[in-house]
């Protein structure tokens, strides 16, 4: 990893700020608010109580993004903190990232998401770290294979029972897009 990767400018109103001690206050509040609604669909808001353990978390994400090992996101809207994206993990060897992401739920249906991902991935890409860009998500979850299908990902298949979530576990469909960086 050469260049920085501390900031990814998507358009004139919407930027990725790498995950920073600045972020959390925000973030806190902005999963608190959510935290209701994402337990729809994500695993872990109901583990996030206090903000020193929100402020750990983004300790140990900020480590794991400087190394290489994932990269974690704010997604800022007209500077307001409006969601995450992120690579949970990255395999360097095989150059596949796995994507991570939530919006305020306020926030959703005005393509704030897809124009993130659309310009995480080019960056990425770009840089040659990473070709193969992977969404897994919940079959029943609507609007997320919403977003890897309007984003350029193929359906490889379907992942049976491989997500606990609110006690059960549930089948999931693996995306993967294949990004290769201009030749120079
Ligand atoms: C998944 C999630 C991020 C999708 O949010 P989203 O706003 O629907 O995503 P997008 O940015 O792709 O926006 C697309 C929507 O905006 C609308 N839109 C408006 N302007 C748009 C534009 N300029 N470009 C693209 N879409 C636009 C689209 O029509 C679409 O709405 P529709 O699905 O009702 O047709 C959000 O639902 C969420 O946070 N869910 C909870 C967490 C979660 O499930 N995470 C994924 C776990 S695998």
């Amino acid at each position: 990893m050469t260049l920085t990767d501390s900031l990814i400018v998507v358009d004139e109103h919407i930027e990725l700020q790498a995950i920073d001690e600045r972020f959390v206050h925000d973030l806190h509040q902005l999963i608190i608010k959510n935290k209701e609604w994402l337990q729809h669909f994500l695993d872990w808001p109901q583990y996030v109580t206090s903000v020193e353990q929100s402020r750990q978390t983004a300790q140990s994400n900020m480590l794991l993004h400087q190394r290489g090992y994932a990269k974690m996101f704010v997604i800022l809207k007209d500077n307001v903190l409006v969601g995450v994206l992120s690579f949970n993990s990255i395999e360097p060897t095989n150059k596949t990232g796995y994507i991570g992401y939530w919006l305020d739920q306020d926030c959703q249906g005005q393509g704030i998401l897809s124009a993130s991902l659309q310009a995480f991935i080019a960056f990425y890409a770009q840089r040659g770290d990473v070709r193969r860009f992977v969404i897994k998500c919940r079959a029943a979850n609507i609007a997320s294979n919403r977003v890897a299908l309007r984003n350029g990902f193929i359906l490889e298949g379907c992942l049976r029972q491989a997500e606990f979530l609110n006690g059960e576990y549930h089948d999931q469909n693996i995306y993967g897009r294949i990004v290769t960086p201009p030749s120079k």
